[in-house]
């Protein structure tokens, strides 16, 4: 049975992927790396340095920059990304998100957050959302970013639960393998293509309810 839900933040909650990617966007043009749809999702989900690996190394300049020159490109990222944060509100919050956390909570399900965003505990409070997610895994403490699993497999310790009592939500490709490494059912959100490793797909996040849910549970 289900009892707990890790949540992905970044896309799931919030449209927040829209300012990472619009923040990353802004720093390859800067860096004369040529923007791609597909660069731009897969990067979703990918902690701050690897996703600036990325861009440097789809622009083949991944050894053009010492550490610390990548360390200040990423803050350079991060400081842009941080004051569009900062006029968010709880409006911000994608259709049906605050009507389904109530639910669950209502209902008695455990809940965490399994972001690998150093800017999640900022986001959840300009959203209002901080006493929903008192279990935040700290995405500081990760040997691997997603798609390793262990985001998740720490988001059920957290609940003391079995990954197998878990659903993981997530907009992410990379999340979704995160997922189901982790053993959690997972519920991906958004293209059904680009998730089709989930073990069920929801167009967008006000279909994403318990009882739309459980018509894909046996
Ligand atoms: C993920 C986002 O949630 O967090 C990525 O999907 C982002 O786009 C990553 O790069 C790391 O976020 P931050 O806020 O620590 O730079
Ligand atoms: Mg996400």
């Amino acid at each position: 049975d289900i009892k707990g839900f890790v949540f992905d933040l970044d896309g799931v909650i919030t449209d927040t992927s829209i300012l990472h990617g619009t923040a990353w966007h802004q720093l390859a043009d800067s860096l004369g790396v040529t923007w791609t749809k597909e660069l731009g999702d897969g990067l979703k989900g990918i902690s701050r340095m690897d996703s600036l690996e990325m861009i440097l190394k789809a622009g083949h300049k991944e050894n053009d920059y010492t550490q610390a020159q990548k360390e200040e490109l990423a803050a350079q990222k991060n400081t842009n990304y941080v004051a569009e944060v900062d006029k968010m509100t709880p409006a911000n919050i994608l259709p049906g998100m605050k009507a389904f956390l109530d639910d669950l909570r209502a209902k008695g399900y455990q809940l965490s957050l399994a972001s690998a965003s150093k800017n999640a505990p900022r986001v959840l409070g300009k959203l209002g959302l901080t006493d929903y997610f008192p279990k935040i895994v700290d995405p500081a403490s990760l040997k691997h970013g997603k798609p390793d699993p262990e985001i998740y497999t720490k988001g059920a310790e957290l609940l003391n639960l079995d990954p197998a009592q878990c659903i993981g939500l997530e907009d992410a490709a990379a999340g979704v393998q995160a997922i189901n490494g982790a053993g959690e059912t997972s519920l991906g959100i958004g293209d059904a293509t680009e998730l089709g490793a989930a073990d069920m797909v929801f167009a967008d996040t006000s279909a994403v309810t318990l009882a739309n849910i459980a018509k894909h549970l046996d």
